[in-house]
């Protein structure tokens, strides 16, 4: 009746797939202890590692597993405890983390009556309440691990893309939070058709590239002409640790999702490193407080 799981943190967009694209990281991520209860609704009975709400309605994971419940038969509730190590407002799905683990949870303790497509769209709705658009660039990748694709949101699509085996992501957040709905709120509303060419032609590129193994394809892939010019704005530093990490040996390298994380993509795990101190030389020098991961995807 009680299950504890390991909720990752995610990087949406991957540069070129703005609301698309998006991949799970091994080993950054929440922790969450999900309890079925005979009490109706849904209770966050603990939250620890970020000031955050508990109040049902105003926390993500209730938002979420509310959701759930109302399409569920059971009849009683559920008790969540909630683990952040995810800081909000850092660019790595905090939010998503923990929607997507308080619905996969749920329906593991339930006898796992939904299909994963279900439950994306439940999470979602905990994406709906952080940012105002229930995106699912980031709870798909949370639930499916790897890179996944949203193909459609009307009706959802969401398609598994194959991880290479050997890539690695280095993630290094710039210790300010940006609010997801603030980064989006700055975003304009049209492209033009010689910006979407540039985009899709990428968009195609990243995803051959996965499928076929194909690092330097990815690397060239990895390019975002229409959202990063405008939000790197945000982001302290972002140029220079954009320009180090890809001296370094990164494949590529641009925004974590809203940001200010910034995400870099190597071959093997010891560029991933090098990539890592190169990026956090350019924060010493600039004096700007960052924490910095290096994980499997
Ligand atoms: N695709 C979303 C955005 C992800 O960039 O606004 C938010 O984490």
């Amino acid at each position: 009746n009680e299950i504890r799981i390991f909720c990752p943190a995610t990087i949406a967009n991957v540069s070129c797939g703005f609301d698309v694209l998006g991949l799970a990281l091994d080993s950054v991520g929440d922790e969450m202890v999900v309890r079925k209860t005979t009490e109706k609704g849904i209770k966050i009975t603990k939250l620890t590692g970020q000031d955050l709400p508990t109040e049902t309605l105003q926390n993500v994971a209730g938002v979420a597993g509310l959701a759930l419940l109302a399409e569920s038969d059971h009849v009683g509730g559920f008790e969540i405890e909630i683990y952040k190590k995810i800081k909000a407002g850092s660019g790595i799905g905090s939010s998503a983390a923990s929607s997507t683990g308080a619905v996969w949870a749920m329906n593991q303790l339930l006898g796992s009556p939904f299909t994963n497509l279900e439950l994306v769209k439940f999470a979602m709705e905990g994406e709906r309440l952080a940012s105002g658009v229930a995106h699912a660039d980031n709870v798909a990748p949370a639930l499916l691990g790897g890179f996944t694709l949203v193909r459609s949101y009307q009706p959802l699509d969401i398609v598994k893309i194959p991880t290479p085996p050997e890539l690695y992501a280095t993630v290094i957040h710039p210790q300010i939070e940006v609010r997801t709905s603030d980064s989006r709120r700055i975003l304009k509303t049209s492209i033009s058709l010689e910006d979407g060419i540039k985009q899709w032609g990428n968009v195609g590129g990243l995803i051959a590239g996965l499928f076929t193994n194909d690092y330097d394809l990815i690397g060239r892939s990895l390019v975002d002409h229409i959202i990063e010019p405008i939000r790197s704005i945000l982001i302290p530093g972002f140029d220079k640790v954009k320009e180090e990490a890809l001296g370094a040996g990164a494949l590529g390298c641009g925004i974590s999702g809203s940001g200010p994380s910034i995400f870099a993509l190597s071959k093997g795990k010891k560029t991933a490193l090098v990539v890592a101190e190169a990026m956090r030389k350019v924060y010493e020098k600039i004096g700007v407080d960052y924490d910095v991961h290096v994980s499997k995807i």
